[in-house]
């Protein structure tokens, strides 16, 4: 069966720290980090791309990395971010007009693929591509910034993507803790993004270990 993951997003972390700050989560018991790009076109708020990716695995050798694209145009940014060592490369379908090419490409580069979707995109438009992603990513806040409130309302689309696709995982992300990991885990979700929830505990290590807890439960 699907494995639980906890990947704590560095978006609200200290950046100017970010090797420091990232391999303390992992240290924490983080299985694999969420790396929110940004563009401030897709969304209204701008990050940082390939190159800090790139710096960050100089420091961090064997860490699985997710970059979490919230771009205009993925298709852009495939080859150097699989240059700079990104593992997954979780994409938005809402700008791409073809999803199947991009996805080839993505997975031609060496990485696996993701695929997103803001709150206001219906589960169903997935159908025809789940069978060529890695990850679902489902997103419970309007991508753009970390600490918003959980989107309890998007549990019925990972509900319906685990009764269609048993072995799939499963992603979700925005407003995640231990406050809301509960109603994730009993929809199906088995791919955990958690920004401020973890990053700003006094004890990260228990709270990456109470949520990987109701997962597996
Ligand atoms: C939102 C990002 C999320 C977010 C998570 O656009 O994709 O990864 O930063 O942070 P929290 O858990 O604080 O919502
Ligand atoms: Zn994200």
């Amino acid at each position: 069966s699907v494995q639980p993951k906890i990947g704590p997003s560095i978006l609200n972390a200290d950046l100017s720290n970010l090797a420091a700050e990232s391999q303390k989560l992992l240290d924490n018991g983080a299985d694999y980090l969420h790396l929110d790009v940004m563009d401030g076109t897709f969304v209204p708020n701008l990050t940082f791309g390939h190159p800090m990716v790139k710096s960050l695995r100089n420091k961090i050798k064997t860490a699985f990395f997710e970059t979490h694209m919230m771009v205009q145009n993925p298709e852009q940014w495939i080859e150097p971010m699989a240059d700079a060592g990104v593992n997954l490369y979780t994409f938005h379908v809402e700008p791409v007009q073809d999803v199947v090419r991009v996805s080839r490409q993505v997975r031609e580069s060496g990485m696996k693929v993701g695929l997103a979707i803001k709150p206001g995109t219906e589960v169903q438009d997935l159908e025809k591509y789940v069978s060529i992603a890695d990850v679902v990513l489902v997103m419970t806040v309007e991508p753009g910034f970390g600490g918003q409130s959980f989107m309890a309302d998007m549990m019925p689309k990972v509900k319906w993507l685990r009764d269609n696709y048993p072995s799939l995982d499963i992603e979700v992300d925005g407003g995640v803790g231990p406050k809301t990991i509960h109603c994730c885990a009993e929809a199906g979700a088995n791919m955990i993004v958690s920004g401020t929830a973890v990053v700003g505990a006094s004890d990260q290590a228990q709270v990456i270990k109470e949520m990987r807890d109701v997962v597996r439960s």
